[in-house]
């Protein structure tokens, strides 16, 4: 195992932990921006690091195809090629494959696609993932694992739990850097409570040194969705970190936290930010809107980023969907909110004030009369 979990503090199901991986020492709950081709779009590795970000993730499937992995390895891994010091994890691919193309096709073998680049037909093997990943070098790299939508039903849903629990096995077998990477399991099951208890304790028999919960966030109700991370976070070791794929809304990332989940990632807070929507402590600020062409106050005047220090509204509103530097800067003070929110997470369950800390959250975004 080549990570530490420490547990610092607790409320109730809440954690604040210490996540100590070969390039960072993290603080829990944590958020991963994403990263596409070796890059988090329109922010500098320094930018990151000012704005206290620990952990990026990098996707397996684009950075195979561009600039391959080979060449990744070559220039020693993905850390020196992008020159981030900090921790990273890398996805499998198999997700991308799936939601980006919908022409990919999932067989026992692997998963199936045709190559955006030439149209060819190419196959991803778990053994191939793996070794894609143990060449870009990521603290973290995730297992392959059957991704489909919760909101299909059926037999399908059970086939890909059972084939990702097979697939998990190849995984691991193929995995050649145990000692400088972890590679977490991913729990699947869909919406059922007994494929999702299945797939967490087949899992949590490998012993692998961290878990994370999948196929989420792919047009659930939110009562399923937070019903199922209950039941994983309950399920699952206490002493190992549990990741929620693909949550990034800030109130999701508040209510997981709750219910014991450790890690996140999304292109949420990088994506609305090209659209010109700015996260805010009342929700989100449309820079786009009319009323912000002569609004001279910061996008969120209680934010302490370079952006609210020195942009205003009417100028932001001037920049965003016409100039790049408008996504950048939105970019950046949308990350900066999401770091915020993740240390004062850490803190308020380390310092016993977590419950307070949630309802002037709560307050924020829902205030009364509104
Ligand atoms: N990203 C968001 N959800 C998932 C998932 O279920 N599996 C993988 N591999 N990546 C994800
Ligand atoms: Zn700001």
């Amino acid at each position: 195992m080549a990570l530490r979990f420490e547990v610092l503090g607790r409320f109730n199901r809440a954690r604040a932990a210490q996540l100590t991986l070969p390039h960072f020492v993290c603080q829990t709950p944590l958020f991963m921006p994403v990263g596409t081709q070796g890059t988090i779009k329109g922010l500098t590795t320094d930018q990151l690091e000012d704005i206290g970000c620990q952990i990026i993730l990098g996707n397996t499937y684009h950075l195979a195809l561009r600039p391959t992995s080979e060449l990744i390895d070559e220039l020693s891994g993905l850390h020196k090629f992008m020159n981030w010091p900090r921790a990273l994890l890398t996805d499998s691919g198999g997700f991308q494959m799936v939601s980006l193309l919908h022409l990919a096709d999932i067989t026992e073998e692997g998963v199936t696609f045709q190559s955006p680049v030439d149209g060819k037909p190419m196959l991803l093997t778990p053994e191939e993932s793996i070794q894609i990943q143990n060449r870009i070098g990521a603290d973290i790299i995730m297992a392959l694992d059957d991704v489909v939508k919760t909101t299909i039903t059926g037999p399908r849903i059970e086939e890909a739990m059972y084939r990702t629990l097979r697939w998990i096995d190849r995984c691991v077998a193929a995995h050649k850097r145990p000692a400088e990477q972890n590679l977490f399991g991913i729990v699947q099951g869909g919406l059922d409570p007994i494929l999702r208890d299945i797939c967490v304790r087949g899992l949590v028999e490998r012993n692998l040194p961290g878990y994370a919960i999948g196929g989420l966030s792919g047009g659930e109700d939110k009562n399923s969705f937070w019903r199922v991370v209950a039941q994983c976070t309950g399920a699952l070791p206490e002493d190992k970190p549990r990741y929620v794929m693909g949550v990034g809304y800030p109130l999701d990332i508040v209510v997981c936290s709750a219910l014991g989940a450790d890690m996140y990632d999304c292109v949420y807070p990088t994506r609305t930010a090209r659209f010109g929507t700015a996260l805010v402590p009342e929700g989100v600020l449309k820079l786009k809107h009319k009323a912000m062409a002569e609004d001279i106050r910061p996008i969120d005047p209680t934010c302490s980023c370079m952006v609210c220090k020195k942009y205003s509204r009417a100028y932001m509103h001037c920049l965003v969907t016409k100039d790049a530097m408008g996504s950048q800067l939105l970019s950046y003070h949308n990350l900066h909110y999401i770091m915020k929110l993740s240390r004062d997470l850490h803190s308020s369950i380390l310092h016993g004030n977590f419950p307070e800390y949630v309802c002037k959250f709560l307050q924020k975004m829902f205030p009364e009369g509104d």
